[in-house]
């Protein structure tokens, strides 16, 4: 019934006639109801464009473009930026009996194949280039941790409310797609599959399931990116893939990939060095012994991307290694910041009212980018006080427990703790709450009217 054109046509639309569009039902009625309603909007529309004449000097060729936009298009649904019920009988990639989501099967033309479906789904072109698919998992049984559950469920709402505030989707997988692909190759699969379910995405973003948005507000600079077009993204330092040889040189945990025929390629090359390649075994040899500080013995998902990144210099042009920002960070790093920098923001709202003000949770994004300013002189990244984007517990192992043994298990479930009251902290305050002590979660009070202005803070 909607056709596409006029999810494109929205953005055409001027705000007074978008605000009396708004006044419409938004289902499809019968066409009597059709004919009334089309009488009520225009008159509608008639009156307001009348009542904005009055006020402002307007331009009769758009007002003229706005009517006959509205009145093609009598039927308005929900959500009208994108046609979730529109999949035309025309033959795309999924029509292919060739095609498989398998990890192990290559994939050609991946780009026109993709290219090709946005072209008979319309509705999805516009913000296709900024649309982004957070995938995450965890295994397929029960954790080991008695309490390991319980923090994976915290560290998926986390992601969860981070995607709600900027309207990405999410997808938590947890069964292995490729019987040998386990572990922390388990991802790779995982990103294959989601690429090939979303060719409205333009990104797929893995993070790993003991990392957590503790910046809700921090957006990814993703024209930073589309400007060598890049196509991966993970937090890491040159110097330490090529002089030091280290294999914590960059952060396997959480990346950034494009949905393109290169990111298939390349995982298909990066795959080949786990578990269902038959030399996965000279895999681990290799890696150990060029990176000497790996201490055990088998080919990991980390090593192999270093390795191909040591071997290969020029792929430097296609992957980007984010060390500006905490793109993910070591938690150890960054959980003694907690408290200094929960003082710095109280201070900058305790200034500014505009940041004070409560609003609904859909608008969110523009408090961040009102808070901006004063983040100025913070820095970014190691040793600045804004809020740390992304905070990575490596070697925590929430779920099976066993964790490195450089940390006291302690720490560890402690540190979780209060980091994922610290985002939620961030959250809570949209419906009316907050934890005033970041190691209880079970205590939340209601904030003031003017919180944090008011209040012992
Ligand atoms: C927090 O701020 C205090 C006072 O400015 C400072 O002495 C302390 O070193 C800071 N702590 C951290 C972890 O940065």
């Amino acid at each position: 019934m909607v056709t596409p054109e006029l999810s494109q046509s929205k953005s055409q639309f001027s705000p007074m006639a978008k605000s009396s569009v708004r006044t419409k039902p938004s289902s499809c009625f019968s066409d009597g109801f059709l004919y009334l309603g089309a009488a009520l909007m225009a008159f509608l529309l008639l009156w307001s464009l009348w009542s904005y004449a009055l006020s402002h000097s307007f331009d009769p060729k758009t007002s003229a473009k706005s009517v006959a936009d509205t009145q093609a298009h009598q039927c308005v649904q929900e959500n009208p930026q994108v046609n979730l019920h529109y999949d035309p009988p025309d033959e795309t990639f999924y029509d292919d009996q060739e095609l498989s989501y398998s990890v192990e099967k290559p994939i050609k033309n991946w780009d026109e194949k993709r290219k090709e479906w946005l072209k008979h789904h319309p509705s999805f072109a516009p913000g296709a280039r900024d649309r982004v698919v957070l995938v995450t998992g965890s295994q397929p049984k029960p954790c080991k941790n008695p309490v390991g559950d319980h923090l994976l469920l915290r560290f998926f709402k986390n992601k969860v409310d981070y995607c709600r505030i900027h309207g990405y989707d999410i997808f938590y997988n947890n069964v292995l797609l490729h019987p040998k692909m386990n572990s922390y190759w388990a991802k790779l699969p995982v990103v294959k599959a989601a690429m090939l379910a979303h060719p409205e995405a333009e990104w797929i973003w893995w993070v790993d399931s003991d990392a957590m948005f503790t910046d809700m507000e921090f957006k990814l600079p993703l024209r930073r990116y589309d400007y060598k077009k890049h196509n991966l993204i993970v937090h890491g330092w040159e110097k330490l893939i090529y002089k030091k040889k280290s294999w914590t040189a960059l952060n396997a945990g959480v990346f950034l990939i494009r949905n393109c025929q290169w990111s298939m390629d390349f995982m298909e090359r990066w795959s080949s060095m786990g578990p269902m390649s038959s030399e996965y075994e000279k895999w681990g040899e290799i890696q150990r012994s060029v990176f000497k500080d790996k201490l055990f013995p088998g080919s990991d998902d980390q090593s192999g991307l270093i390795y191909l990144l040591y071997k290969e210099k020029s792929l430097m042009e296609k992957i980007y290694l984010e060390g500006e920002y905490y793109f993910e960070g070591y938690w150890v790093d960054i959980l003694p910041t907690y408290d200094n920098i929960t003082e710095k923001y109280t201070e900058i709202e305790k200034e500014d009212g505009k940041l004070r003000r409560r609003h609904a949770e859909k608008v969110s994004e523009q408090y961040g980018v009102f808070r901006e300013p004063h983040l100025r002189e913070a820095g970014i990244g190691k040793d600045s006080w804004r809020r740390p984007f992304i905070t990575h517990f490596t070697g925590c192992q929430p779920c099976s427990g066993d964790h490195n043994q450089m940390y006291v298990g302690e720490t560890c479930w402690n540190g979780m703790v209060k980091a994922l009251n610290f985002a939620d902290n961030q959250v809570l305050r949209k419906y009316g709450f907050v934890h005033p002590d970041l190691l209880d979660s079970n205590t939340v009070t209601e904030t003031s009217f003017d919180y944090p202005d008011d209040g012992p803070w």
